[in-house]
């Protein structure tokens, strides 16, 4: 029953990464995207944490075998950058739960207690916990237990974001229930790239393992898909729209890797969707399936709170154009969404009522190549 972080707050998390796409992170960048977060509308949107992934690191540990800033990096150190507070923002770091972390710095191990001190001590909201540099699959289980607890014991509410399942499932099949325990959300695939192939194979991978991965999710615990890489240059607005549609349907926690300072206005509509992120964030808590998958579409559902249903139609196919993709309502909820009869609404690509159905109709969707279509559906 441990566990870091057991703030409701915990499971209405959506976060903001930058240093996937930075592999030089500096304190200045970090502060301007924290000003454009809080002025532009992304924290009011709920984007509230600001998160500092791999390379933030002095090479060394100081005298006293604590992790410290690079001083070129992060001149002013993490404790200045935590400021962000002032913002209404909220500070998330990262460490490696081996000898070193994925890009070589100092890693946590044997040093779980102190850096989650240190880590405490700066003002930290959430922790980035990678699983490069282990030994043993029982020297990683341990690791993530232990700094849990780590954190945990420091009285300060920190969010914990785990690699563990990831690391672990090459050799052997990870215990969730166990997992949920100790951590907040964890990564069980590989990193997410500004690509369709890699969407594609994250949504593929998500739905093969649908039966194992679902049922473990809600709040204080969630499957991480990765970030957000909306914003960027590898995405048509289609493959842009699946993605929000897909990871709020999944349930994901919402972290967004790119550069708000040049975004288009039609990346921020989608990332600031207030529709959307609601249903990212329903309060029941339970993350989506796909249904049925056919002629090359795939229809997913998520039960929402208020007897509703997120109900997503990703067209797969590359060649050709718009395919319509017909379904009868009876699909949905096991037959029970739309019992007697429901409103239907689309979320995404654009908003729009489409009025009332019974329980036996169907609905004909028109999807674009490697597009999806949001829909709520509320029975009254
Ligand atoms: C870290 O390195 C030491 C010394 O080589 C080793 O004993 C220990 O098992 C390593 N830790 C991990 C988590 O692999
Ligand atoms: C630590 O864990 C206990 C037991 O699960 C929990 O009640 C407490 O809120 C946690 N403390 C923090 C700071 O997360
Ligand atoms: C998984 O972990 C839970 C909680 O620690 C434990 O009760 C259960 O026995 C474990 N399951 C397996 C198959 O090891």
């Amino acid at each position: 029953p441990w566990r870091t972080c057991q703030k409701r707050g915990c499971h209405v998390l959506r976060s903001l990464s930058w240093s996937r796409r930075l592999p030089v992170p500096s304190e200045q960048l970090f502060m301007e995207m924290a000003e454009v977060m809080a002025t532009e509308g992304w924290r009011d949107a709920g984007y509230e944490f600001v998160c500092i992934d791999d390379c933030w690191m002095a090479p060394t540990r100081d005298r006293q075998g604590r992790l410290q800033a690079d001083p070129k990096r992060v001149p002013s150190g993490i404790r200045r950058v935590a400021q962000v507070h002032s913002k209404g923002l909220k500070l998330g770091i990262y460490s490696d739960v081996g000898n070193k972390t994925c890009a070589g710095f100092p890693g946590s191990y044997n040093h779980y207690d102190l850096d989650a001190q240190t880590f405490s001590s700066w003002g930290v909201d959430l922790l980035k916990f990678d699983g490069c540099n282990s030994d043993t699959l029982e020297l990683l289980a341990e690791g993530y237990r232990h700094m849990s607890l780590a954190l945990n014991k420091t009285g300060r509410s920190i969010v914990y974001s785990c690699e563990w399942p990831l690391y672990l499932r090459p050799m052997q099949q990870p215990n969730y229930t166990e997992i949920k325990q100790y951590c907040n959300h964890w990564r069980n695939f590989h990193d997410v790239y500004d690509s369709w192939s890699s969407i594609k194979t994250i949504l593929g991978w998500t739905a093969l393992h649908q039966d194992t991965i679902v049922k473990i999710a809600g709040p204080g615990g969630w499957n991480d898909p990765d970030m957000l890489v909306i914003g960027n240059f590898g995405l048509s607005w289609d493959q842009a729209v699946t993605q929000m549609a897909m990871w709020a349907v999944m349930a994901a926690p919402l972290f967004m890797s790119n550069d708000l300072r040049h975004i288009s206005p039609d990346a921020k509509w989608l990332l600031q969707n207030k529709e959307v992120i609601a249903i990212n964030q329903d309060p029941l808590g339970k993350q989506g399936y796909q249904i049925t998958k056919d002629m090359n579409f795939e229809l997913w559902e998520r039960p929402l709170s208020g007897q509703a249903y997120a109900v997503a139609v990703l067209n797969q196919q590359e060649i050709g154009g718009p395919r319509n993709f017909t379904f009868s309502l009876t699909l949905l909820g096991n037959g029970l969404a739309c019992n007697p009869a429901c409103s239907v609404r689309q979320v995404l690509p654009a908003s729009r009522d489409w009025g009332f159905y019974s329980w036996v109709s169907s609905l004909s969707v028109e999807v674009n190549p490697t597009g999806t279509v949001l829909l709520k559906v509320v029975a009254p």
